[in-house]
């Protein structure tokens, strides 16, 4: 039997399927393209921390079970809550207790998808780690990066996103002295 979905014409005769919330990754890269050391973000900038929650507020994110890990690491050590969001965690632990309201554990990627479109509408975001974004990059239709000037030593990279070509978005900041670019792409 074939799904058939409601769909709908933007006017340009682009049809897109309205079930299916936009995917998008989040990620803060220095320009080697470094995103983490061990379990840790080797920059502190927090006007990063502040834009990823005004982009994901709201919406739902999927990530791994380590990264997921370090923010709840986070969260337990400052005694603030978590942010009232959906998280899907990915991992291949069965029993994996996230201890946290609104959280969906799932044991892929294509379950975490298929979660997101239960429970977003509109957009779902993609926050790593490293293993996370290596395997969804090739589906995702938006990155929002936050490039921060200069290489950093580290061992968990981003992978190759050269295919995003057009930058829909662009703002050159800087935070006690290390300056950086918040950058929105598509393909
Ligand atoms: N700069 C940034 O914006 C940013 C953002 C996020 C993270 N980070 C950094 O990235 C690093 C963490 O990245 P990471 O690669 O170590 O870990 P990760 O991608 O966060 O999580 C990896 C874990 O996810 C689970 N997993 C991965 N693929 C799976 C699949 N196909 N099916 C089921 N489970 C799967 C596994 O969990 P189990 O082992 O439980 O099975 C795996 O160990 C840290 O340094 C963090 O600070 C940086």
């Amino acid at each position: 039997m074939t799904t058939r979905y409601p769909t709908a014409s933007v006017g340009n005769g682009y049809i897109f399927n309205m079930n299916n919330p936009k995917i998008s990754i989040i990620c803060a890269l220095s320009e080697n393209r470094v995103i983490g050391q061990g379990d840790r973000i080797p920059w502190h900038i927090k006007a990063d921390l502040i834009h990823f929650k005004e982009k994901t507020f709201h919406h739902t994110i999927i990530m791994g079970r380590n990264t997921f890990d370090s923010l709840l690491g986070y969260y337990e050590r400052s005694g603030r809550p978590m942010p009232e969001r959906n998280n899907i965690i990915v991992t291949h632990d069965a029993n994996y207790n996230p201890k946290q309201a609104n959280c969906f554990v799932v044991d892929s990627i294509d379950k975490a998808l298929q979660k997101a479109k239960e429970i977003e509408k509109k957009e779902v975001f993609i926050s790593g780690g490293e293993q996370i974004f290596k395997q969804t990059i090739h589906l995702a239709d938006k990155l929002y990066l936050t490039i921060v000037n200069g290489n950093f030593e580290g061992d968990k990279y981003f992978p190759d996103y050269s295919m995003f070509k057009k930058a829909i978005s662009k703002e050159e900041k800087e935070e006690k002295g290390q300056r950086f670019t918040f950058i929105e792409l598509i393909r």
